[in-house]
């Protein structure tokens, strides 16, 4: 098969780490892919939809895997198929669960997944009056796309206003904050579950844990994500059930009665509350760096599943099989400066190559003019590693974070540990 995997970052190469250990597998390219993904296969430079089709013609592609959410967003998977392309990904309508929080709100109450409950304003004023006899803290979301930054926690009515302003008035977050969600605010444990669906039945993937916080202890700014680790002990098998019974199963099926059956896969981002997992939003596309630890924690062939995804059919016993007693762990290391202003061209030591059980996944990374491996992005790379069980994954995974050389670099100590004990 020849696969083509659309995305740069760590996500990206964690799936074309999997993919290219598929027996199926005849070629894979990358666009535009990042220098970890060159060892894998060939990147290309598709900076756009129609380039991109005309390459998935010429190169007579099998498969596209979509990483990204802004192209499915953008309804690249519609096209893609309609010109005979099979796509990994949801239909810009099924994409609409991550682009629209407004849109996943109300499919979510429509059938009455557990969820914070929420209203909608497209008026500053009248989310305004809402949000004076309300009790806090609340939650202010823009509607549509913001890279992570569209979501704040209002602990008062002056901060909801200045919230709702800055999405609303001052349109920081562009056409995606004209429209707000105002939730309630949920206790709990985050985590996130995947779920790859053919349209019809969806196939779990191990429940991981994220750590956002910049620092130790979750102190610090927000960012993309500071390092994962999978399984997480706190959704047991019980609880995986009830989420794919009463999440993931409904949301299929309502695409599936809107016309547009969700192929691809999707992420759940779940708070773990005392009565029970509660969905803090939908994305339609693998998480990063959760990708990083599910990717080795998969026993089966992922390219056949995926395959199948895009194909809309499921073999009836098409399985995916994760591996048990085994855990993984990923401690991101990043660029000086990061999250809001991460400096670029650090040389990068050269990596630990052909780590026993670890990987050192590449995310921000770029080959300079001299052929020099440097930092191209905040979130530069993620050093991961799988034993079994947690302690040992993450032992290694930061024996391996020391193998990594760039000036600026930062990593947080206790990724995979700390959400443990607290
Ligand atoms: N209702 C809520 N209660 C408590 N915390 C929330 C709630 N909604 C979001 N959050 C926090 O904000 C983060 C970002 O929100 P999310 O809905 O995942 O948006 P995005 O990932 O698009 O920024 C979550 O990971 C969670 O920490
Ligand atoms: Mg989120």
């Amino acid at each position: 098969m020849r696969v083509l995997i659309i995305g740069s970052g760590g996500r990206e190469h964690a799936l074309g780490w999997k993919i290219a250990q598929s027996a199926q597998l005849s070629q894979l390219y990358f666009a535009p892919g990042n220098p970890g993904c060159a060892h894998l296969g060939k990147c290309v430079d598709l900076p756009d939809l129609t380039s991109t089709l005309s390459f998935c013609q010429e190169q007579k592609i099998d498969l596209v895997v979509v990483g990204p959410e802004k192209p499915l967003v953008q309804g690249w998977c519609d096209h893609l198929r309609a010109a005979g392309i099979a796509c990994f990904g949801p239909s810009k309508l099924a994409a609409q669960l991550e682009g629209s929080k407004a849109f996943a709100k109300k499919v979510m109450a429509e059938t009455k997944i557990p969820t914070a409950k929420y209203q909608r304003f497209d008026a500053f004023d009248q989310a305004c009056a809402y949000v004076k006899n309300h009790e806090f803290p609340l939650v202010v979301k823009a509607d549509g796309l913001a890279s992570g930054k569209g979501v704040t926690i209002c602990q008062n009515e002056g901060e909801a206003v200045m919230a709702l302003k800055e999405a609303m008035v001052d349109n920081r977050f562009g056409e995606s904050g004209k429209v707000v969600v105002i939730e309630e605010f949920l206790v709990g444990r985050e985590a996130s579950f995947h779920v790859i669906c053919d349209g019809k039945r969806g196939l779990a993937l191990v429940a991981a844990q994220d750590h956002k916080a910049l620092h130790d202890g979750n102190h610090g700014p927000n960012t993309g994500g500071m390092g994962t680790f999978a399984p997480s002990p706190f959704v047991t098998p019980e609880m995986e059930q009830v989420i794919l019974e009463q999440i993931a199963d409904p949301v299929f099926q309502y695409m599936a009665q809107q016309g547009s059956p969700f192929q691809g896969v999707l992420f759940i981002g779940l708070m773990l509350t005392w009565h029970g997992p509660k969905v803090l939003e939908f994305n339609v596309r693998f998480g990063d760096p959760e990708t990083q630890v599910m990717m080795p924690l998969i026993e089966s062939d992922l390219l056949p599943i995926l395959y199948q995804s895009a194909q809309g059919q499921f073999e009836p016993d098409l399985d995916l099989k994760i591996a048990d007693q085994r855990a993984c762990v990923c401690v991101v290391c990043t660029a000086e400066g990061y999250p809001e202003n991460p400096r670029s061209g650090d040389v990068i030591e050269p990596l630990p190559q052909n780590v026993e059980d670890g990987i050192v996944f590449h995310a921000g990374t770029q080959t300079n003019g001299e052929g020099k491996l440097v930092t191209a992005g905040g979130r530069v790379l993620g050093a991961t590693a799988w034993r079994s069980d947690l302690d040992r994954a993450r032992n290694a995974a930061y024996r391996l974070v020391e193998k990594v050389h760039f000036r600026g670099k930062y990593f947080r100590k206790d990724i995979g540990g700390h959400e443990l004990n607290s």
